[in-house]
């Protein structure tokens, strides 16, 4: 009898990274999200980065990480749509329903998101979940309304902390600031994005519930499993 060691979470990011290669079509534009699974999509990118003609980028940090292995980066204002965004995620549910910004960078991912014609999701398995809300929900607020903002979570029956760096509030690619809310069940994510995107002070709620996933490339013991939504 053969006994494999089970791989690491760092693989199974490594896994799902080059399995999204194959949503990448030759000569595209591809949008490309943030965080260490997207890192191993970046260097899956770095072996065929001939055959596509640039990305749009969700972060200062993607962006360096595109330019060194000399994939041009263009500006969103200069693309109308992509045909894919690829990103990971904090959370997936069943339905494709994400909770995202973990890496602080959910308002630039929302609106690569937004252009694109197909967002594939990739992700270990221990991203899944029945029900979104575990994962601390990251909201982008300007700095001034983060004691409002908190607020209204508290009515909610949430807790927000401010996101901090070194000791500071955590400053975004945009210059705001990131409240971290837990103590939320999500149980319609639709719903609530919709409200807090209505609150005065909220640049982006980390709810991906309008700019959900159509596939999910979820990295388990087994191989990557495809889910479609
Ligand atoms: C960054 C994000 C990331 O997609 C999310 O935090 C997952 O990151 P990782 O791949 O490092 O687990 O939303 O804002």
């Amino acid at each position: 009898m053969t006994t494999s060691t089970p791989l690491t979470q760092d693989e199974l990011k490594a896994l799902v990274g080059q399995a999204a290669l194959r949503y990448v079509v030759p000569g595209d534009i591809v949008g490309v999200g943030t965080g260490s699974t997207v890192n191993k999509f970046i260097d899956a990118l770095a072996t065929v980065k001939d055959q596509v003609r640039g990305a749009v980028s969700s972060s200062v940090a993607s962006t360096e990480r595109l330019r060194a292995i000399g994939i041009p980066v263009f500006d969103a204002n200069e693309v109308e749509q992509l045909g894919v965004y690829i990103d990971g995620a904090d959370e997936i549910d069943g339905q494709g329903h994400m909770v995202k910004g973990g890496g602080a960078a959910l308002t630039r991912e929302k609106i690569v998101a937004a252009l694109a014609r197909q967002f594939v999701c990739i992700a270990d398995e221990s991203k899944l979940v029945d029900t979104l809300g575990r994962f601390p929900l990251p909201v982008e607020v300007i700095p001034m309304a983060t004691a409002h903002v908190a607020r209204r979570f508290a009515a909610l029956g949430g807790q927000a902390t401010l996101r901090l760096k070194d000791g500071q509030p955590l400053v975004t690619d945009n210059g705001q600031h990131i409240l971290d809310v837990t103590g939320l069940s999500i149980t319609d994510p639709l719903a609530l994005e919709s409200q807090i995107n209505q609150w005065p002070g909220v640049v982006t709620v980390g709810i991906f519930a309008h700019q959900k996933a159509q596939v999910c490339l979820l990295g388990t013991a087994q191989g990557v499993k495809t889910l479609t939504f």
